[in-house]
């Protein structure tokens, strides 16, 4: 077969794994220093090829250096670039190393990097969050379920929930990143080196926690690469949920909240048009994140041990996972800062006539009936109500009485405000417990930035 263009560039990932150079090049730093402690090569090797590869990652920095497709990847252009400039020396780098377990390392360290830029972007959208929740402390909205009004609750509640959403999805990454902290240097191709190395060395070198116990496991998975993207994908779907709310509440059938200019774009046709365009392409994105996943998924789940090429396949879907996250963690930062609220339209909504449904079936529970029956008298009322195309708050007390004894006069003194009071406990959205929670949440962030 003859090799031409179009079969270099079938197998050259030059293209997207250039961005590992950083990772590449202090892997190979630490690998070489370890090579010239253990004698393996000599000190005076050890400088030269110490300061071929500073050079190199100075040309790449500035922007000189002469990338080659041909040479297929980020390893094998360095390692080229470093026999141009050392000469033969460069050839001793690659003791006791293989591709395989170079680039598992690589892609190791690049994820740890990623984890850490991940979760310094949720922290930054959790206290987003916390701001407009301490903000907006006092507005009551309807909570839905089923997309129908349910309950009053506080705007605060609402946004303190995805508070521990995000919570958790940095707990999915911390956790990640203990099981991608082993570095698989020192398996060689697959079955370990032939050579007195020293792994505990290389791995203290490059901030690893640990080293892999078994080198054909540690050349050939990338389960870490998968628990990252399955944690981004969760993350990207809370974060799509949001989406889906702020858009419905920005409707004018809403009309809850205002997104600024800046996070809307117009219509070139409709010149009314304040499309919430950042939370539509924040919705869009969680689709492609998810098919990042199922891409690695698909590609890992027939392989047989050890290394296959099918491998280099993980890295355009990842990159583009890690990017995507992050970018949308800042862009939606920053439009949640820039939302204002529409206080009298939520006001109207959580007053809706029957929004205290429920709250009348525990009055009448706090005196003495069933919460069955009480739920069957109240749906009664609602009926009752409804055919006379009055909503519940609507009927008079006579109305009430009619159907059980226990309604007295003061059930018309439930409010919105009374109805939230009530649920006093914690978790709940009792303004006290609201106030207390976002404390709580506050309390954590800072812990975690210790
Ligand atoms: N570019 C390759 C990858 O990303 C590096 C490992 C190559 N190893 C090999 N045996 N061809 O998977």
């Amino acid at each position: 077969m003859e090799w031409n263009h179009s079969n270099i560039k079938y197998t050259s990932s030059i293209e997207y794994d250039h961005r590992l150079y950083r990772q590449d090049i202090s892997a190979s730093i630490a690998h070489a220093r370890m090579l010239a402690k253990q004698q393996i090569i000599t000190d005076e090797d050890f400088r030269l090829i110490y300061d071929g590869l500073v050079s190199i990652k100075q040309e790449i920095e500035s922007g000189k250096f002469p990338w080659r497709e041909e040479l297929e990847d980020i390893h094998m252009n360095v390692e080229a670039r470093l026999f141009e400039k050392i000469g033969e020396t460069a050839g001793r780098l690659h003791t006791g190393r293989s591709r395989n377990d170079q680039i598992a390392t690589d892609i190791r360290m690049y994820t740890k990097e990623s984890i850490l830029d991940t979760i310094k972007h949720i922290k930054i959208l959790q206290k987003t969050l916390l701001d407009k929740a301490n903000e907006s402390i006092g507005i009551t909205i309807p909570g839905y379920t089923h997309m129908q009004r349910a309950q009053p609750v506080l705007l605060s509640h609402h946004l303190l929930a995805y508070f521990h959403m995000l919570q958790r999805d940095i707990t999915r990454m911390k956790n990640c990143f203990s099981q991608t902290d082993i570095m698989p240097l020192g398996s060689g191709a697959l079955a370990g080196v032939p050579y007195p190395i020293d792994r505990q060395f290389v791995a203290k070198e490059l901030e690893f926690s640990a080293i892999s116990d078994n080198s054909m496991d540690a050349v050939s998975d990338r389960d870490f690469l998968l628990e990252y993207s399955a944690s981004a994908s969760i993350c990207m779907m809370h974060l799509s949920r949001l989406s889906e709310e702020i858009i419905i509440w920005s409707t004018q059938e809403f009309g809850f909240i205002r997104i600024s200019d800046e996070f809307t774009t117009g219509s070139s046709i409709m010149p009314q048009k304040r499309n919430p365009d950042f939370a539509e392409l924040a919705r869009g994105k969680t689709g492609r994140i998810y098919g990042n996943l199922m891409g690695l998924l698909t590609i890992m789940k027939g392989l047989p041990l050890t290394y296959n090429r099918d491998m280099q396949e993980d890295k355009e879907g990842f990159f583009d996972t890690v990017d995507t996250l992050n970018n949308t963690l800042i862009v939606f930062s920053e439009m949640i800062k820039s939302i204002s609220i529409n206080t009298e339209r939520t006001k109207q909504a959580s007053e809706d006539p029957d929004i205290l449904a429920t709250d009348l079936a525990d009055y009448l529970v706090s005196r003495g009936e069933t919460f069955r029956k009480a739920h069957g008298i109240v749906a009664e009322l609602v009926r009752t109500a409804h055919a006379q195309n009055i909503g519940l708050s609507e009927l008079d007390l006579k109305q009430y009485s009619h159907l059980s004894q226990y309604f007295d006069l003061d059930i018309k003194k439930m409010t919105t405000e009374s109805s939230m009071m009530d649920r006093d406990v914690s978790g709940g959205t009792n303004p006290k417990q609201v106030k207390e929670s976002l404390n709580k949440a506050l309390e954590i962030l800072s812990e975690d930035n210790g």
